[in-house]
């Protein structure tokens, strides 16, 4: 396991390109895995130099110009935690199956709540990633609006207010949820794509117009897009006002909490019926270890309704529980462990100071961006995400990133924001640095120049 050190601290130190995959049918080819996956053979003596091509054909998370999508660059103790569980296989549902590591997931939601501030009586259960914390909370609200949902379904009456901009999770939950995607009744947004706190009466008139009565509002911190966070104290004093469910998407900014200088950005999720936290973005875990989090924790039994005894004790008590009651999954991997190592090696502190350090990056490159000719960002940013662009053509957009895909020089990804495109860049790796920006911004240069005057050649 030499092999994955060395590919780690090579894309620390940034001095190797980037990945840039071949099609997906010559990569299935180039690693054998057609032959491998029907004949096995790959013995010790095999090992260490497929594993060399599998890494090659791996996208370096820890390399500075590794800056396009939400995805944690680990830190060592996870990478500890999935390679202590990928050798002794602890599920967490039930206690009995997995103690330790169901001990540390009741831990570490324990501890996510406190962050919120919610007082006692809060709860709630890791999930494998966003999207599915995203499903329970809204099934919550459904259980909170409906309580008979679950045994008699839905009759097209209920409506969950949300901007355009939520995560797609929140319209498929929707549907999922029997509610049909009709149910969503777009909130007002600004410029940035905010929610805009004084037309929320204007769209709950819209709903009731619609002949639907609003189940849940749904605001985020922040948003994928844009990386910009909604007014949480509005949309709490709103939904309390009008006893509506409030949802905060805080999948990517909760661990902002982690931080004194900027866990104001998430003032008002104490405010929230719940809370969706992903760890797997800021919090340095491996994919997956999300949480959906409530404020009143019998919201998560009351979601489902289910009893299956040969699976739920009926003796499921404190010192021996289940989690069985109050999420999808069955069998679930000890998500727990992987955010409980990085806490209980770098402390909440610590973890904190990561947060802020890639969001006050952030705010250097934005200033670096800002000041160069031809360059533009959408605004401000107040995390690690930004929105940037060369020009105003939204074509060239999409062709500097494949070029620099292309060169394997840097990773970027893209976003349309009110209609416009962008560059949109996310920093997740300790390794980014100005150097890299400034290094992003001559090659944006270059590659612009090289693909208008190819363009001109061509015509
Ligand atoms: C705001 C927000 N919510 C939800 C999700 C979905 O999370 P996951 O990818 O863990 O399913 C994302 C992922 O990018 C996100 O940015």
């Amino acid at each position: 396991m030499g092999a994955v050190g060395r590919y780690i601290e090579e894309s620390q130190s940034g001095e190797v390109p980037i990945g840039s995959p071949p099609p997906l049918p010559e990569l299935i080819d180039e690693l054998g895995l057609r032959a491998l996956v029907r004949r096995g053979g790959l013995d010790a003596a095999g090992f260490e130099p497929w594993l060399e091509r599998v890494l090659e054909n791996s996208v370096r998370l820890h390399h500075p110009a590794l800056i396009a999508h939400q995805v944690a660059a680990p830190d060592v103790p996870a990478a500890i935690a999935d390679l202590v569980h990928g050798a002794i296989n602890q599920p967490t549902s039930v206690y009995e199956m997995g103690p330790a590591a169901h001990a540390m997931e009741r831990v570490v939601v324990e501890w996510m709540t406190e962050k919120i501030g919610w007082p006692g009586g809060a709860g709630g259960v890791l999930t494998h990633g966003g999207s599915l914390a995203t499903l329970t909370a809204l099934l919550a609200a459904r259980a909170a609006a409906a309580p008979d949902a679950w045994t008699d379904g839905v009759d097209g009456s209920m409506g969950v207010l949300a901007p355009p901009s939520a995560h797609y999770s929140v319209k498929r939950s929707v549907a999922m949820l029997g509610l049909g995607e009709r149910a969503v009744v777009d909130l007002a947004v600004d410029e940035y794509e905010r929610i805009v706190p004084d037309a929320l009466e204007e769209a709950l008139e819209r709903c009731h117009e619609a002949g639907r009565r609003p189940m849940a509002l749904v605001a985020a911190a922040c948003a994928t897009s844009t990386g910009l966070h909604d007014d949480l104290e509005a949309m709490g004093e709103f939904c309390r006002g009008h006893g509506i469910w409030f949802h905060a998407d805080a999948a990517h900014g909760a661990p902002a909490l982690l931080s004194p200088d900027h866990r104001q950005l998430l003032r008002g999720i104490e405010t929230a019926d719940s809370v969706v936290w992903d760890a797997h973005k800021m919090m340095r875990t491996s994919t997956l270890a999300a949480a959906v989090l409530v404020r009143e924790d019998r919201r998560l039994e009351e979601a489902f309704r289910q009893k299956a005894s040969y699976l739920i004790y009926e003796d499921s008590d404190e010192a021996a529980p289940s989690l069985l009651e109050r999420q999808v999954e069955c069998t679930k991997a000890p998500l727990g462990m992987r955010i409980f190592m990085n806490l209980a090696f770098r402390g909440e502190e610590g973890i904190g100071r990561h947060v802020a350090e890639q969001y006050e990056k952030t705010l250097r490159f934005w200033e670096l961006i800002s000041a160069r000719e031809g360059f533009e960002c959408l605004t401000r940013p107040e995390s690690n995400i930004l929105c940037f662009r060369y020009g105003r053509d939204p074509e060239l957009q999409l062709r500097l990133r494949e070029r620099l895909l292309h060169e394997r020089r840097f990773h970027l990804s893209s976003a349309e924001v009110n209609g416009e495109r962008w560059l949109r860049m996310t920093v997740m790796a300790p390794a980014t640095t100005e150097e890299t920006i400034a290094e992003l911004i001559d090659a944006i240069e270059r590659a612009a120049s090289r693909t208008s005057g190819r363009r001109t050649a061509r015509r």
